[in-house]
């Protein structure tokens, strides 16, 4: 949940590094710093406040070198401080380091150096792996660092210089991100490669366990053990433009507006011209996909509130059981699973330390991991069996909006894939269902381009101490999702809940200071809602209502409707979830917070 930018060429690498740090800023933002080597020369500064800040700090200070660490932190150990911020050095200043991750045994290591007259400067584990490295330093860098990760238990992205070896960046990986950059006579190393898309598009993404030694000319890799590793070179595949606001106030609004395009590039991505669907370098063989009898899907957060649409999607369309789980819960309840269980794990980053650690405890029971993900190259991506990638571009903002519906799409068309498969769809049904999904980008636009009711609706209520949001059956996982929503960026108390359940205690809460959202899209179970809607109503709560157009009723006893385009209730998760995105941006943007870096947050929570 921090973020790492290094710089090794002939340029000045102090403007790069803050540059690059800018666009990592949303994996943690809590204190920066930088360290910049002239040859033997080292400059240091940190703040425990924003980039821009430590940009102002710099401004009038000509720092030149070209070698250059920046650093972007979301506090683990150590509060947010600038003695915490990092880079970290060793006693001498020889060696620096930063990094993304958890140094599980520091306390240890750290009682082992402190003996050996270590002084420690911070409360950080970072500090640990700097005076570690400076112990087994004798004139080789990548040497000492070897030897030092052999002591060492955790995840880690390390960036290292130093000063007694100042023309090479020697960066390494278990668990937590990190790319190297390639450019002319000049490398990189990055925790999202978005951060230097202005400089190169040509990346080597790093594999656990594996050392670069990356110098202006060139790049070795190698295993803990000194042997090389063959360098594999992708393209990253997106512009620039894709990770700049483009005229948004915020990530978040441009990525909820661009949602309509992500679907539809998901659809011709997968559905042919004769409308087959069809999913690439998909090497999980038919066979055994016609043969499963049950899935199981993990993830975290948002990428959850998908699986659960998930559940009611594939329970539908194939008819076998869909079991769900949070990542954390899953790894340590030894789950059972069977030789024809499927697991699909969702993660936007493919980085959430905790999904993949379900996927390990997945993998030791041999069982078969299909992955849905956004992010080319991530570790959830490698370790599993299959990936189908989302496409839905980089998404910068940490309140996920158009990974979530881009993960839904998916669900629909990986449901109908197997459905195909074992039979239990016939074709004509299915082609109805892609010609509804084909409808969808078409139904958002429409909420889109009138938001301004919901605007109106989010001022209005913008004060309210605490908001209860209600759906039923496949909307419950949306009551859910609108939530979270709304409590990580507006910090408003919010449950979301099963409607059916407001009897079961939450109507307890209901008073006049209290707003209630309600998922009333036109439903087989419409009435029913319509009566938790009365049952609030009589003890003064305060509706929002989601409701169809041409509902004519619910406007009888709702003042504050937000009316959403017909479709078939089993894809409404995809529109009904698109007004609940505005209520929470406008909320939180018209309170003033800031919208794409809510306090205490990161994009991608890469620690446990
Ligand atoms: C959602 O808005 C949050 N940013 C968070 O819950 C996120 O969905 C969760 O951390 C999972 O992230 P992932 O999809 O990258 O695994």
């Amino acid at each position: 949940m921090c973020g790492i930018i290094g710089y090794i060429g002939n340029k000045n690498s102090m403007p790069i590094i803050i540059e690059g740090l800018k666009k990592l800023e949303y994996r943690g933002y809590d204190s920066t710093g930088i360290a910049i080597l002239d040859k033997d020369k080292l400059f240091i500064a940190k703040c425990k406040s924003r980039i821009s800040d430590l940009e102002g700090l710099l401004k009038k200070r000509n720092i030149l070198g070209a070698v250059g660490l920046g650093h972007t932190r979301w506090a683990t150990h150590g509060k947010p401080s600038k003695v915490n911020a990092h880079p970290h050095t060793d006693r001498f200043k020889r060696i620096i380091v930063v990094h993304n991750g958890i140094i599980e045994n520091f306390n240890n290591l750290k009682k082992d150096l402190e003996k050996d007259g270590c002084k420690f400067a911070s409360e950080t584990d970072t500090e640990v792996v700097a005076h570690l490295i400076s112990k087994f330093y004798k004139g080789n860098l990548e040497d000492a660092v070897r030897k030092a990760l052999r002591k060492i238990k955790g995840s880690y992205a390390l960036g290292i210089i130093s000063r007694d070896d100042p023309d090479k960046i020697v960066a390494v990986r278990h668990d937590s991100p990190l790319a190297i950059g390639l450019g002319k006579q000049e490398n990189f190393i990055v925790s999202d490669v978005s951060a230097i898309l202005n400089h190169t598009k040509k990346v080597i993404y790093l594999h656990d366990d594996q050392i670069a030694v990356v110098t202006k000319d060139a790049v070795q890799i190698s295993d803990l053990k000194g042997n090389t590793v063959p360098k594999k070179v992708d393209t990253i595949s997106y512009d620039i433009e894709e990770v700049q606001k483009g005229g948004f106030a915020h990530f978040m609004l441009k990525e909820i507006y661009e949602q309509p395009q992500v679907l539809s590039r998901i659809i011709s991505h997968y559905v042919t011209a004769e409308g087959a669907i069809r999913f690439e370098s998909f090497n999980i063989e038919s066979s055994f996909l016609k043969k499963i009898e049950n899935l199981v899907i993990i993830a975290c957060g948002t990428a959850y509130h998908a699986s659960l649409i998930g559940k009611y999607i594939i329970e539908s369309f194939v008819r076998i059981p869909v079991g769900v789980d949070f990542g954390s819960e899953f790894r340590y309840r030894n789950p059972v699973m069977r030789e024809k269980t499927l697991v699909i794990a969702i993660s936007q980053s493919g980085e959430t330390a905790d999904t993949l650690a379900a996927v390990r405890e997945a993998k030791k029971n041999k069982v078969k991991v299909l992955s849905i993900c956004n992010v080319l190259g991530s570790s959830l991506t490698r370790e599993s069996d299959a990936t189908i990638y989302t496409h839905a571009g980089p998404e910068i903002s940490v309140a996920s909006t158009k990974a979530y519906t881009a993960q839904i799409m998916v669900l629909y068309l990986l449901g109908l894939y197997l459905a195909e498969l074992k039979k239990t769809l016939s074709k004509n049904h299915i082609n109805k269902a892609i010609d509804v999904l084909k409808s969808i980008p078409s139904k958002q636009e429409e909420i889109l381009g009138n938001s301004r009711n919901i605007k109106e609706i989010a001022k209005k209520h913008l004060h309210f101490g605490a908001f209860l949001y209600l759906g039923r059956n496949i909307n419950f996982p949306t009551a859910l999702e609108g939530a979270l929503k709304l409590k990580e960026i507006s910090y408003i108390p919010t449950e979301g809940y099963a409607a059916g359940e407001m009897k079961h205690g939450p109507i307890a809460l209901i008073d006049e200071y209290r707003a209630v959202v309600c998922i009333a899209n036109d439903s087989f179970i419409f009435n029913k809602m319509a009566s938790n809607i009365q049952e609030i109503l009589a003890r003064q709560g305060k509706i929002i209502a989601i409701a169809t157009s041409g509902n004519k009723q619910i406007k009888d006893y709702v003042k504050e409707v937000i009316f959403i385009p017909r479709v078939d209730e089993q894809f409404s998760p995809l529109i009904t979830i698109i007004p609940l995105q505005l209520l929470a941006y406008y909320i939180a943007s018209l309170k003033g917070y800031d919208v794409d870096k809510p306090r205490n947050l990161a994009k991608s929570v890469t620690v446990e």
